[in-house]
Order: structure tokens, then sequence, then C-alpha cells
């Protein structure tokens, strides 16, 4: 079996001969029983008949709307004409995306756009790269084969050379975004820790990297306790991959960024297991460790200034004979005890050795965590935004209009500290859940934020719990049914910046 392949794309000042689909763009401003006379000529150009194509958007009723398509077959070819609503960044992704649905019987097509700006052109990269994502699973251990015969747009732009910058940082970016959907998508028989250190070896090592990988005698002589403690329920040992990017001297500005993502390769909830249903979608419960490792293999492409390193603790969490119970007490890295009262409550214990060990050792600007940490995130904000833990107002705003940029919406959460007291256990430092089973003040998604804040320091930190965001149950826009690889397209707009970390050092 193998997955649709990405289309290649590229830009051009003009349609090319013989494509085998025209797309021209429409905005509700336009007249559609004229069409602009940009749309006129390549249509003609084409050999089609432009009031054949008036009559279809007539009949069909399509206004320029995002999503709104009309279709006319010419002989054997296409012609599409496609809504790109108010032509703001999020609509371009979107029409980017319906466009590409619409395209799956022809091998090549031109976008006439005519005059577009770097986001928009950046926003419809992302959104035909990404609309048509499919996951089939390989015969092979590996990530899926792609289908040879890829389909070839040409985004027919003014000043097309001016914007090949931006055209090749949404195709780096949505690239980035589709491994992040591969490596979630990836059954967990297949995805052990140690498989997804390994993909992140040889990703290190084609996007230049450096990739270090502690086995599970390294993380118990280390300290790593909350990692052990997790992965010592499964046949497959843990792993915590660091990955190290460094900005080349002459491009280079100040700043160390340090990127935390959750990577259990499968949750089942340990000992304190959960019901099957729920259970189905947990092996994408390592989709943020997966963001975190696909955004860090883009970070040379997109010529990212400021240094990045990716932390990314993996372990499967099964219930055993070996497996942690419910009251053991583990010792973080750090040296904080923690009364594990909730298997699986896990993603906390990973994410604190982790979030512990870059404080102490790794003198970050920024550190950012991202987890699929609790169900309750989603009661809240429901399946399209993030929600963001921070205590800092400048690194709020800043992933804030990364996230509007981007498409990956993020909403501030607080940290309420008279919940706090919930975290005191009466036999460690903490507890990993409230002692009252949550019922004082319930809030888990806060609670958990807690348990985190515990490990930070006095560092500048944000959590985003992408347990909402991470899957979807269908096809909307450039999301895709499965693994969304929420995250990757925020980081990289917010690091792909010229100082990400302007008042931020
Ligand atoms: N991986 C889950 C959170 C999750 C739930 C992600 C649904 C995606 C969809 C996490 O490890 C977990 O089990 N959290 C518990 C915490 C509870 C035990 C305090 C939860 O949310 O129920
Ligand atoms: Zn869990
Ligand atoms: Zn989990």
């Amino acid at each position: 079996m193998s997955a649709p392949a990405p289309p290649t794309l590229t830009a051009s000042s003009s349609v090319p001969a013989g494509v085998a689909a025209l797309v021209v763009a429409l905005s509700p401003a336009d007249d559609v029983g004229v069409l602009d006379a940009r749309a006129r000529a390549a249509i003609s150009a084409f050999g089609a008949d432009v009031e054949a194509v008036i009559a279809v958007l007539t009949r069909e009723k399509v206004k320029g709307g995002v999503g709104d398509i009309g279709a006319l077959p010419v002989d054997s070819r296409l012609i599409l004409a496609a809504g790109v609503g108010e032509a703001t960044p999020r609509d371009f992704r979107r029409a980017g995306a319906a466009i590409v649905r619409r395209l799956k019987s022809v091998d090549s097509a031109a976008i006439v756009v005519g005059r577009a700006s770097d986001a928009q052109v950046r926003a419809l990269a992302e959104g035909l790269l990404l609309g048509g994502y499919a996951f089939k699973v390989s015969s092979s251990t590996d990530l899926p084969d792609s289908d040879p015969t890829a389909l070839s747009i040409t985004i027919v732009v003014e000043r097309a050379d001016e914007r090949a910058d931006a055209l090749r940082a949404g195709v780096v970016t949505a690239s980035a975004t589709r491994l992040a959907r591969d490596l979630a998508n990836t059954p967990s028989s297949t995805k052990t820790p140690a498989w997804l250190a390994k993909q992140a070896v040889a990703l290190g090592r084609k996007s230049g990297l450096d990739v270090r990988v502690r086995d599970a005698r390294e993380l118990r002589d280390e300290g790593f306790g909350g990692v052990v403690a997790v992965g010592m329920g499964s046949v497959n040992p843990p792993r915590l991959i660091e990955l190290s990017y460094q900005p080349p001297a002459s491009t280079a500005v100040a700043g160390h960024v340090v990127l935390v993502g959750k990577g259990i390769t499968f949750d089942s909830g340990g000992l304190s297991l959960k019901p099957n249903a729920g259970m189905i979608a947990m092996k994408t419960d390592m989709a943020a460790g997966g963001a975190v490792i696909a955004a860090m293999s883009a970070l040379r492409d997109l010529g990212v200034r400021v240094r990045v390193t990716g932390l990314v603790p993996a372990a499967e969490n099964l219930p055993s004979g070996s497996a942690q119970r419910p009251s053991d007490v583990i010792t973080q890295y750090g040296g904080t005890t923690v009364e594990v009262l909730n298997t699986d409550a896990e993603g906390r214990l990973v994410l604190a050795d982790a979030l512990a060990y870059a404080d102490a050792q790794l003198d970050p600007d920024v550190l950012i965590d991202l987890a699929t940490l609790t169900g309750a995130i989603s009661i809240g904000l429901g399946k399209r935004h993030a929600g963001l833990f921070c205590a800092d107002d400048r690194l709020v705003a800043t992933l804030s209009s990364a996230g509007a940029d981007s498409g990956e919406a993020v909403w501030r959460m607080p940290f309420v500290d008279d919940y706090r007291p919930t975290l005191d256990s009466s036999v460690a430092d903490l507890a990993n859940v409230s002692v009252d089973g949550g019922k004082t003040f319930s809030g888990g998604s806060i609670v958990a934020a807690l348990f985190l804040r515990e490990f930070v320091g006095r560092r500048r930190w944000a959590h985003l719990d992408i347990a909402g965001v991470g899957r979807a149950e269908g096809d909307e826009h450039e999301v895709t049914k499965g693994a969304t690889g929420f995250g990757v397209r925020l980081l990289l707009h917010w690091l792909g910046g010229s100082d990400p970390l302007r008042g931020l050092r």
C-alpha cells in the first residue's frame, strides 16, 4: 500500500504549456457573470470558452467564498474556478486544500492567482500540500512509500521570482507537518520508542542536526526517573531523544530555544487502564514528540537563526508485571519525588524529567513543551484551539500570533494557584494528580500545567496542551483525518522569523 505523494509546487509568472488543469482564483468581489481580465485571458489561452465557464459558475452558484469550486471539463482536461474568500492567508490555505482535493485525477495544474503576497503564497502552498494528505500503512516497518505519480502544480503569480522564498517556506513547513502526521499515524506495534529514536537519527542526519539518544540504562543512571517509571511496564524500553540545531554563524542571532514534546508511543493508561474506546486513539500520544522531531528537521531549510534543542522523552505506557503501580513513589530528574496516584497521568512524568533537565543543563532563553496531556482540554476549548499556559505576556503574544498566522490557533489558559495544594502528597514532594481525585476544583488541564510548573525553575516557559487538536475525526480544510501534525506550523512560523527571540532574551 502507498499513500498519495505530495504535489510538487513551483511558481511562475505565466501558465506553462500543456497543463492538464487550469485553476482561476475567484473572490466574492469578482463579478462571476463577467470574470476579470486575467482569468478570461488564462481561460482563452487554455483553449476553453470563457462564456461556458461563466455559465457553469452561474448555474452552480459559485460566488468566490472559500472552498467554493466550479468545475468545467474541457476534453480530457479541467478548468476550476476556486473561491479565495477575503484572500487572507487562512483563506488561501483553505482554498489550496479545496483545490487539491479536486485535482485527484490530473497530473499537472496551474493556479492563476495574479498578484499575491508572500503570506498568501506560503499559505496556498501549505493548503495544497496538506489538504491531500492521507495515511496508509506500508508493508515495511518504515514510513509509508509515496505514490510515484505525483501531481505537479504551478502557482502563477506576478513577480514569481520574488515569491520563491515564500513558496519554499510553505513547502518546507507543510512537508514537516506531513512528516509529523506520518509519525503519529504509524501504528504503535511498529512505533516503539527505539523506532521513534531511529527515525529521529535518520532525519537528523539528513537535516544537519546532532542527535543523541539515551537508552534505558543511561536514563536510569542519569536519574530520569519519570521516563524510566512510565516505560518499565513495556518490553519496548524507553528512550530520551535530544536533537540539536546550530544556526550557521553567518546568520545566527543570540539565544536558545528548547522544545519538549511528549513521546508516549502508546498510552494504555498503564495499570490505571483506559477503557477500550478511549485507548484506540492513544497511538497518537506521541503527536507532540513527532511534531518536535519534524519541526527540528525543517530548521536548516527554513534558515532559522537561533539555536534550538528538541527533547522527546519516549516511552510506552503499558500494564504488566513490571509496570509502575498506583501509589509508587518515583524520583524525577533533579530529585523531586512524586507519588504516582494514577499511572494514566504519565505524560507529566516524562515531561517533568525533560523540563528539569532543560532547566538544569541547557540554559534556554525560552522553554516550550507540547503534549497531548489531558482529555479535559478539549472539553473547554474543543478541537481547534490548543491550550496555552504561560506566565510571560510577551511570549503569549508571540506564540498567539504565530498560531494565528500559521492556522494553528492557541488560547490562553490560567494557572490557578488555588488548585496547587491538591497536588500535595503526604509521602512525597508532589502527587501526579489531585489527591482528592479532582473533586474540589476539577480543571484537570490546569492542574496538569501546575504540576509541570514545578519543574521549569525560573525559565521563561510555555506549555501547549494539544490533546484536543492533535488528531481530527475527519477531513476539514487543511486538516485531515487522524494525526494533524499540530504544532509544526506554529513553531516554524515563529522560529522562521528574522528574530524569534525579540523581547524574549
Ligand atoms: N494521553 C492522555 C490524554 C489524552 C486524552 C490525549 C484524550 C488525547 C485524547 C493522558 O495521558 C491522560 O490519560 N490523561 C488523563 C489524566 C488524568 C488521569 C488526570 C486524562 O486526561 O484523563
Ligand atoms: Zn495517560
Ligand atoms: Zn498520555
